[in-house]
């Protein structure tokens, strides 16, 4: 079964049917999915769907671009939450320098501590990195992330790049975009790594694959990103599907 490993079903694309859809996964073939949190509201959000559905799992974190919200008082908060049973990860965590904003120098120093909060807690990390992939590398490699390891996800730089994160430890989140006409450069990638440091991933509801390309996505798109890999890679869709499966559940300790 697929281990969808990065998806955020308390975005507000999902208020008219959240229940029935999320209901829906185990019967489509989602064995798990890792519900990610993006903000101290998302955070939340992941909290309660990781109590209400025995399938979701869930990451504790700020994206950079939210990152202006934290203070020192509700950064203990995400570390309380970041003990919850069913969190996993911290993240999503990193830097996002497509935006002008918040600071990239804030940016930095809550990726920082976040990076330090994972070591804290012993989770692995899920990181968001756009537009800064060699300052993301030199803080990963600063901060000694090799000992948490985590997946740089919804991966956008080159395949060089890729073999140097897989050399730290770390996976790839393979998502939408390895599908789209235009998407040489995610093919490039997979063909560069080995299947045992690739994770499938949405990103819902954003970056639906073809054929679904522009519209909302949820989990149950995942076998057109896991049959394009197997095309890449020459391998069965079956097998695509099994290792990644076992990589997630390796990387966040779910047995
Ligand atoms: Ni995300």
């Amino acid at each position: 079964m697929i281990f969808e490993s990065h998806a955020h079903y308390d975005d507000d694309a999902f208020d008219e049917d959240r229940e029935s859809l999320l209901a829906s996964m185990p019967e489509s073939g989602i064995e798990y999915v890792i519900n990610v949190g993006a903000s101290l509201k998302s955070t939340a959000s992941t909290v309660e769907l990781t109590k209400k559905y025995p399938f979701v799992y869930g990451a504790a974190g700020v994206h950079p671009s939210e990152t202006a919200e934290l203070n020192e008082e509700n950064f203990k908060w995400i570390k309380e939450q970041c003990m919850q049973p069913k969190i996993v990860a911290v993240g999503e965590i990193g830097l996002d320098y497509y935006w002008e904003e918040p600071e990239h120098e804030v940016q930095r120093i809550w990726f920082e501590r976040q990076l330090d909060l994972a070591r804290e807690v012993k989770k692995p990390l899920i990181i968001h990195s756009r537009d800064a992939a060699q300052e993301t590398m030199e803080i990963l490699l600063a901060k000694n992330a090799k000992e948490m390891g985590g997946v740089i996800h919804c991966y956008s730089y080159s395949a060089e790049m890729a073999r140097e994160y897989v050399k730290l430890g770390f996976y790839i989140g393979i998502g939408g975009v390895v599908t789209f006409k235009n998407g040489k450069k995610m093919k490039d990638v997979v063909e560069a790594i080995p299947i045992e440091r690739i994770l499938l991933e949405t990103d819902s509801p954003y970056l639906a694959p073809e054929p679904n390309r522009g519209k909302r996505n949820s989990s149950l798109n995942l076998p057109y990103i896991a049959q394009k890999i197997a095309e890449i890679k020459n391998m069965s869709y079956d097998e695509v599907v099994e290792i990644t499966n076992r990589n997630a559940k390796e990387l966040f300790r779910i047995k």
